[in-house]
């Protein structure tokens, strides 16, 4: 069997979703052009673009032509980009760095960093509510999936896990409570941006499911490496602070168990996140090499 090459899809995914996202920002002159320079600031510094990936890898694996998904693929990178310049603020994190350049409120300041974030988030829904205007995806479809994306975006998903893990700061807590705040914060997006993927893609129910278990595990993984590579990794690879936890209290895997448990927890949910694809053929190989890709991930 041919082995599947990792480093080229990523290059070639990246490529188009950058290209996509170049095409569908926005921008405009006047009084107002300041938040869309901050909005491109942020969105074009170069992410990894990992959940627009397996969103369209999640379409991908139930046979979809990814083409006409990109506006919701830029849509999820919007939803995304918006969460860490706000995750940046003084009154969260209070971080200097991310994505290799100064974090968007030390450009702009906190008030444009703030409405930068909410006109991504609200641009999101206009370029997916857009779909189904100009007659590409159906309103019904639309419908359902902006309501997957808004459900793992708010107070039931993401939002509500920044909630936790913001007051969380400073206090000892549970394995039960982390656990809360990695699905809620992160794994959310993550699971929602496969889940979607599937559905857009027509996937059937059970696959949608499968798609569904697969993503969660991913997204949870994603944070325990995420707490991880905040101890270990390297300042100018990951092109965001190390040591940001530590100075603020923060709950992560690495703080309750030790990297070695964290570590342990990965493979653990690795293969858990790989059993959820057998059921699927090789078009599923994307899924498959992302879960060891977020595993090995330096950055
Ligand atoms: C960082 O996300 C925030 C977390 C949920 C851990 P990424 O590691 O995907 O950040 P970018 O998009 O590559 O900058
Ligand atoms: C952020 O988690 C999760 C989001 C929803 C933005 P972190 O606070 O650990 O993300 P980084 O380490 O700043 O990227
Ligand atoms: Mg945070
Ligand atoms: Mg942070
Ligand atoms: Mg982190």
């Amino acid at each position: 069997m041919k082995t599947f090459d990792l480093k080229s899809y990523l290059k070639k995914q990246r490529a188009i979703i950058d290209a996509a996202l170049k095409k569908w920002l926005p921008m405009e002159d006047g009084p107002s052009k300041p938040v869309f320079d901050a909005m491109q600031y942020s969105l074009m510094a170069g992410g990894k673009r990992v959940r627009p990936i397996i969103f369209l890898a999640g379409a991908e694996a139930v046979g979809a032509d990814m083409a006409g998904l990109l506006p919701f693929a830029c849509a999820i990178e919007c939803i995304h980009t918006y969460s860490l310049i706000h995750d940046d603020l003084p009154a969260m994190d209070n971080d200097d760095l991310r994505r290799g350049r100064p974090t968007c409120h030390k450009v702009f300041g906190e008030a444009v960093a703030i409405l930068a974030g909410d006109g991504l988030l609200t641009y999101a829904f206009e370029l997916m509510t857009n779909q189904a205007l100009i007659g590409h995806i159906s309103s019904e479809s639309v419908l359902r999936a902006v309501s997957i994306i808004s459900k793992a975006a708010g107070v039931f998903g993401m939002v509500g896990g920044q909630t936790a893990d913001i007051l969380m700061e400073g206090r000892d807590i549970d394995s039960k409570t982390l656990d809360f705040i990695h699905r809620h914060k992160t794994g959310a997006l993550i699971q929602a941006s496969v889940e979607t993927g599937g559905f857009l893609g027509k996937g059937t129910q059970e696959e949608i499911r499968q798609l569904k278990r697969y993503g969660m595990a991913l997204g949870l993984i994603f944070q325990i490496i995420d707490d991880i590579l905040d101890v270990e990794g390297d300042k100018t690879l990951m092109g965001k602070p190390i040591g940001s936890d530590a100075k603020k209290k923060k709950a992560t895997y690495p703080a309750l168990f030790g990297v070695d448990e964290a570590r342990h927890s990965v493979v653990f949910l690795l293969n858990n996140a790989l059993s959820c694809l057998e059921a699927f053929d090789e078009k599923a190989e994307p899924l498959r090499a992302m879960a060891q890709y977020v595993v090995e991930r330096d950055r």
